[in-house]
């Protein structure tokens, strides 16, 4: 045939499997390389070979064998969460993503179809799409994937019957489509006997639709991605002397020309496109996936994790937004605890303020939820450390995608996609008042100061901070207490001891401090606070060195043993839950300023130790 068009015309279709393994997956993607000649004989061979000894096809050669034989690198790796397989036909050349595993865990899941511009949902027309099915196409389209393939297999097992082909399909569609998709087609096929897979089935004259290797070599994915507004997420501001200030970055959608007006999102300052500077040189423009240095007509201000932009197209900016997110890690997502979070080229802090609900894994219904655990998808409110500039995701995959990293493991945590900013923060504006910190503290002729006593129930934290702030006040030190038995009765009535109510304790109780310290106070703190992340934030939220953190070290035992509310003999009867130190973790501080061991000592001893280590900073 003449069609011998270059596949490299075209760029590789991502695609991403989705199925249960009784559904045949292994097989039909066997199938679809050993059907299209894309298997080198020898492995064939091999293939035929091993059918015969481990097989569950009897003489025939078992698809699935091959593709495990392709997979056999996955084994040896000790996680490869998921695998990429490449291959090309003369028409097109593809990259395959499959999340193994039976139970096919979201997070998986997030991480191919991220990558993916169509899914291939796999169904057992005996069975018709199932819950998994339901669960997949729904994250498919979550994660922006616009168009999707039912491949209804073990058609041979009906006798190539339509009207169950025909069940499915209703079945699939009656939730494929509110969903929305671009395209969605439904091939009836037989992943082991070859039916409509490449070669079109003479047992299926009743369907006139492509075969799936027609399908996805004939389907046009691309249209848009030039064609939506223009992004420039800037990667670095490149500055190599005075003369010369380009913003280099991949165009993430759109066109840009030289000569166009342009804003920088963030700051909303407007230019003109100077020159665009490519791999090969100057160019009068660039398209999306292009990598490029803008140099733009004035002295902007732009900096790494900008967004450049048309003026008559602007990208949300704001500090909060309402996002999908899908979460990734073994630990918890607790609201109020702080992560990193990347969008576009911007790392900036973030935290989610509210989970407004979490979908349930089997029926995707709309559970309320306080935290997020692992491969759960909640759809939340964020709040950023700073104003960023985005789009949804359903507008724009590559400028409305986030991930969350945990701050001390380095782990990414989180996969997020923006649904709408939340302008409620863009409309404040910050007063600044004409009295400030240091002169309110310079009144009492004192540095504000926010110690915090952390340790265990019992540990001894509000014994001594009550006589530090008797000598600092005896000395005409200007203080107050806050402390956590207190504050539970007012201001955090509301919360218990969940480890996401404690991080909402310590936030609150974090905020109260800095306002006391903005006061001008030495702020005198006792909370367990066990989580070392919450401590972080409370120590970030205060200017350098205004956080002391007191570690008061007392063994569990002697705590124990102290027991002076009978809080410990009751949890250990199991009459509180939740109880830190024996239901509930205590994270100790790894390089607090102070710390101390009580065991043994007296409190006033203790308080002394407190009070030399304090003197010196507040002296000034
Ligand atoms: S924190 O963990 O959120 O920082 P916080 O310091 O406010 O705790 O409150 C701890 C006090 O609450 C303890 O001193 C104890 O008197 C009381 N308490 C009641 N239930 C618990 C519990 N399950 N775990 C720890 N403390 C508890």
């Amino acid at each position: 045939m003449p069609e011998e068009a270059a596949p490299a015309a075209r760029p590789p279709l991502r695609f991403l499997t989705c199925g249960s393994v009784d559904d045949g997956k292994s097989t039909l993607l066997g199938r679809l390389l050993h059907d299209a000649r894309l298997v080198p004989d020898d492995t064939l061979e091999a293939v035929t070979r091993d059918s015969r000894r481990f097989g569950t096809t009897g003489e025939e050669t078992d698809l699935a064998l091959l593709l495990d034989g392709l997979e056999a690198e996955r084994e040896q790796g000790i996680t490869i969460d998921v695998a990429h397989r490449y291959f090309a036909t003369p028409r097109r050349s593809f990259i395959v993503a499959d999340a193994p595993g039976h139970a096919q865990h979201t997070r998986n899941m997030a991480t191919a179809a991220s990558t993916s511009e169509l899914a291939v949902l796999l169904c057992d027309v005996r069975h018709g799409p199932l819950t998994q099915t339901r669960r997949h196409a729904h994250l498919c389209a979550l994660f922006g994937i616009r168009h999707v393939v039912l491949a209804v297999n073990k058609l041979d097992l009906v006798g190539y019957d339509e009207a169950a082909f025909a069940r499915s399909v209703a079945a699939w569609r009656s939730f494929a489509a509110p969903l929305g998709f671009a395209s969605d087609v439904a091939i009836p096929v037989s992943a082991r006997r070859g039916d409509n897979v490449v070669r079109r089935s003479e047992a299926t004259p009743w369907y006139a639709g492509p075969t799936l290797l027609a399908h996805l070599e004939d389907i046009d994915v691309e249209a848009g991605a030039e064609d939506a507004p223009f992004r420039l997420p800037v990667q670095w501001v490149n500055r190599p002397d005075a003369g010369f200030r380009g913003y280099a970055g991949t165009i993430a959608s759109g066109r840009v020309a030289v000569g166009e007006a342009v804003v920088v999102a963030v700051s909303g300052a407007p230019s003109r496109v100077a020159r665009i500077l490519g791999p090969r040189g100057e160019q009068d423009s660039a398209a999306a996936g292009e990598a490029v240095t803008l140099c733009l007509a004035d002295e902007t201000d732009v900096a790494r994790g900008d967004v450049l932009a048309h003026p008559g197209s602007l990208p949300a900016v704001a500090d909060q937004f309402a996002a999908h997110l899908v979460w990734m890690d073994e630990e918890a997502m607790l609201p109020g605890r702080q992560y990193m979070a990347r969008l576009g080229h911007l790392w900036t802090t973030a935290s989610v303020t509210l989970i407004k609900h979490r979908l349930a894994p089997d029926t995707l219904e709309r559970q309320p939820a306080r935290r997020l655990e692992l491969n759960d998808v909640g759809f939340c409110n964020l709040a950023l450390g700073t104003r960023a500039a985005f789009d949804p995701y359903a507008e724009n995959r590559a400028t409305g995608a986030f991930i969350l990293v945990d701050r001390f493991t380095n782990r990414t945590v989180g996969a997020g996609m923006v649904a709408f900013p939340l302008r409620r923060a863009a409309n404040l504006h910050p007063e600044r008042f004409l009295v400030d910190r240091v002169s309110r503290a310079a009144l009492d002729r004192q540095r504000p100061l926010v110690v915090w006593f952390t340790g265990l129930s019992g540990s001894g934290k509000s014994t001594v901070a009550k006589l530090v702030e008797r000598a600092l006040h005896a000395e005409g030190r200007h203080t107050y207490a806050l402390d956590g038995d207190n504050l539970r009765q007012g201001l955090n009535r509301d919360l218990g001891f969940t480890d996401q109510d404690r991080v909402e304790n310590i936030r609150r109780a974090g905020e109260v401090a800095k306002l006391l310290a903005d006061a001008g106070l030495i702020v005198l703190c006792s909370f367990i606070s066990p989580f070392r992340a919450e401590r972080r934030m409370v120590r970030e939220m205060l200017p350098e060195g205004e956080f002391v953190e007191v570690f008061v070290d007392a063994p569990l035992e002697v705590c124990i043993a102290r027991d002076p509310k009978g809080l410990y003999a009751r949890a250990l009867a199991g009459e509180i839950a939740n109880f830190t130190g024996i239901s509930s973790p205590y994270e100790p501080p790894e390089a607090p300023e102070l710390r101390i061991a009580t065991a043994g000592t007296t409190p006033d001893a203790v308080a002394e130790a407190v009070l030399a280590h304090l003197r010196p900073l507040l002296a000034r």
